[in-house]
């Protein structure tokens, strides 16, 4: 019997042993007419398979299997029955170099067509190498990322997508919660970017935000909501750091005096969800940087985080001069500013007790781009209606949100992150799209 096996747990310590492995044939070489290489991929891990030529005990030269090997089209899916040995000399261009398997059977479980539009190798190619080759006199296929999103599918099999995405599921991970509607019936940030659809006859739209339930939640006597759930805008900005859906991670809380108690949580949740990437996620980040390459984010711990207070409204291109004086200053990637003016905020927003044309509320940075927004909140009704009055939102849209803080409500803060941002200014990727594993942008709804 072959026992089941993953590619990467193919060690010295397992050869001699019989194995069936499935993967996508990534590489396949005739070596003359009895012998071919298969080089199989299973995520990111890759092992040499040799198929014929008798080579440790491999069916005693069977031309017609090594034949049927060569013939098979890359990214094919395919078993492998075999036994695990050591090479004579390390593979070459494998994850797994120590071992290759001397293949005994071979099927062919689902045929990739012969003509793939773009190649996982090609994809995987960092720009950095193209103009290398290039100078070199070499000619190397760079496959734009149009292409890439285009046959995603493909795109996605490369060292450093597979990287990204354990990247995004970890962050995930480190922010269990459950979820609020996402069919509702008005907007809830205000303004006019919300996708419409009918609802049995009314209208309703996509969520842009979970920011009403979540407060509802807290009005309902939770101390604390967390939620990772989709998020959809309408806005047509092509960007690279828009999408029109994405993945929100929300946070909600009962405060006691200050809304800095939010922050403080800001500052412990990104601080320690940093750590664990860097600590557990160290293969992934060394994978993404051959293609994508950044320096690694410098952050304070907690303990040491700055706060600093913004004076007034800042436009894109003074956040981004204010950012380099952060940056420069206390060496760091990972900032926060407070106190935006209210003017610039939704209207659930809290203002400022000293002044109110100032609101209780903060943007959080990393690499000098936004990846949070948060703020205390209204939770007196009467203040709430006039505000959304004022910004020209029509209450009676909200009149269940507003009623809700008619029955007893605490004061409350909380924030919302971008988590296909967190990755990409994480990561360094330059572009939130590579972020996403089937980005939604204005003129993309493919595949
Ligand atoms: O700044 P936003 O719109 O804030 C809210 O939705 C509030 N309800 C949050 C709160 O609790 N006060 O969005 C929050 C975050 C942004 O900081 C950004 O990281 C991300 O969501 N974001 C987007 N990401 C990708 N594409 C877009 N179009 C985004 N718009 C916002």
């Amino acid at each position: 019997g072959y026992e089941w096996a993953d590619v990467a747990a193919l060690g010295r310590d397992v050869a001699g042993r019989a194995v069936r492995v499935r993967g996508a044939a990534h590489a396949v070489r005739a070596v003359g007419r009895r012998v071919a290489f298969l080089v199989l991929r299973q995520g990111s891990s890759t092992v040499q398979c040799v198929v014929g030529g008798g080579g440790g005990g491999g069916g005693g030269g069977d031309a017609g299997v090594a034949r049927f090997a060569a013939g098979l089209s890359r990214e094919s899916v395919v078993d492998v029955a075999g036994v695990v040995s050591l090479p004579r000399e390390p593979a070459r261009g494998t994850t797994q170099q120590e071992v290759e398997i001397q293949v005994k059977k071979l099927y062919c479980i689902s045929k990739a067509t012969p003509n793939l539009p773009i190649s996982v190798d090609d994809a995987a190619r960092s720009e950095e190498d193209v103009a290398k080759a290039k100078a070199a006199g070499e000619q190397l296929v760079h496959v734009g990322q149009d292409k890439r999103l285009d046959f995603r599918v493909i795109d996605l099999r490369t060292p450093a997508n597979q990287a990204i995405f354990r990247v995004q599921c970890e962050i995930e991970n480190v922010s269990l919660a459950s979820t609020r509607p996402k069919l509702i019936g008005g907007s809830s940030e205000g303004g006019a970017a919300v996708f419409k659809l009918d609802y049995n006859g009314q209208p309703a739209c996509l969520a842009q935000s979970p920011q009403l339930h979540k407060q509802m939640a807290i009005c309902g006597g939770f101390e604390r909501v967390f939620e990772v759930g989709p998020v959809f805008r309408a806005e047509d900005s092509n960007t690279h750091r828009h999408l029109c859906e994405f993945v929100g991670l929300d946070m909600e809380m009962a405060i006691k005096d200050h809304y800095f108690e939010v922050c403080d949580v800001v500052d412990r949740l990104f601080v320690a969800m940093f750590d664990h990437l860097n600590k557990n996620c160290a293969k992934e980040l060394e994978a993404m940087n051959r293609q994508y390459p950044f320096k690694p984010l410098r952050h304070p711990d907690a303990e040491a985080g700055v706060h600093v207070e913004a004076m007034g409204d800042l436009n894109t291109e003074a956040k981004k001069k204010l950012g380099e004086l952060v940056q420069a200053k206390y060496d760091t990637d990972f900032y926060m500013l407070c106190r935006y003016p209210s003017a610039v905020r939704p209207f659930y927003t809290m203002p400022c007790s000293d002044d109110p044309r100032y609101s209780n509320s903060f943007d959080v940075f990393v690499r000098g781009e936004e990846i949070i927004s948060g703020a205390q909140r209204v939770h007196v009704p009467e203040v709430l209606s006039r505000q959304a009055e004022a910004r020209g939102i029509d209450v009676g849209s909200i009149a269940a949100y507003v009623d809700a803080f008619r029955y007893g409500a605490p004061p409350h803060g909380g924030f919302g992150v971008g988590l296909e941002r967190v990755v990409m200014l994480f990561c360094g990727l330059g572009n939130i799209r590579k972020a996403s594993l089937f980005p939604r942008d204005p003129r993309r709804l493919n595949p």
